[in-house]
């Protein structure tokens, strides 16, 4: 049978991880959004910084898992007309995902870890405690992790929107990438 794809697109591993991926991310930065501006100590805080704090351990075992597999997969080509700016644009934007997705878990365990602040992963056991008591990590996990936030709410926005206009505007194949393979034939290239 003739195996052709409109539209070839990442490994499925890579798929599934990439959803999952920007599911708990934004919920993990809304909950770390309004902790932020709560008081320390208070009720529900406490509580969803832990569900916060969780999401972000998980994303950084999921962040490895799919750069390992990414390592080893070939992504698919950029639609033909896309200028060397987008594409550019585009490197550079999952680049600095990438790095986000590993820059704050680290410097939120470093700061809780450091810290002596909870660190229950979803309530079932502690996680092994690095730096404990170093104020000088403590501080500097601190005032890079709430730094970095800053870096992380520019970088999604542009990240949903440049999909956004791909989709919508300029209704390429971009988003068909990262959706399972649409086939004229009910078959599968997944370009890995
Ligand atoms: C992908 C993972 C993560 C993302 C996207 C993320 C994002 C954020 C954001 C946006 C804030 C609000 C910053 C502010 O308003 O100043 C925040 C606060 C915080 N994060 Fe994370 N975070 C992540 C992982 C972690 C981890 C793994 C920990 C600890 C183990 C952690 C601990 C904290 C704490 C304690 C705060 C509250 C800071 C405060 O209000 O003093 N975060 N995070
Ligand atoms: C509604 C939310 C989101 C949509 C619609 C979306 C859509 C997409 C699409 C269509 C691609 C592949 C096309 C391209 O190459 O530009 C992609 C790639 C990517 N996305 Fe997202 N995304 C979303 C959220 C997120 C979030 C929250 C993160 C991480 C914090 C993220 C990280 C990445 C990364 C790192 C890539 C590059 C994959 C690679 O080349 O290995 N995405 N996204």
């Amino acid at each position: 049978m003739t195996i052709e794809s409109t539209a070839p697109s990442y490994a499925p591993l890579l798929r599934w991880i990439h959803w999952t991926t920007a599911i708990l991310f934004i919920i993990a930065m809304l909950i770390g959004l309004y902790c932020g501006l709560q008081s320390p100590g208070t009720s529900p805080r406490r509580e969803l910084l832990e569900v916060h704090k969780s999401l972000g351990e998980t994303l950084l075992f999921l962040t490895i898992l799919r750069l390992l597999v990414r390592a080893v997969t070939k992504a698919p080509s950029m639609p033909h007309d896309s200028s060397a700016f987008v594409r550019l644009a585009a490197g550079l934007n999952h680049l600095v995902l990438y790095g986000l997705l590993v820059a704050m878990p680290v410097t939120g365990y470093l700061f809780s870890s450091a810290g002596g602040y909870r660190l229950k992963y979803f309530g079932m056991f502690d996680l092994p405690r690095l730096f404990a008591g170093n104020q000088v990590v403590a501080h500097l996990g601190e005032a890079v992790h709430g730094v970095l936030a800053w870096l992380v709410y520019a970088t999604v926005a542009a990240h949903i929107g440049a999909t956004f206009w791909h989709a919508v505007v300029k209704k390429d194949d971009t988003l068909a990438r990262m959706l399972p393979p649409r086939s004229a034939a009910g078959s599968v290239n997944d370009g890995s």
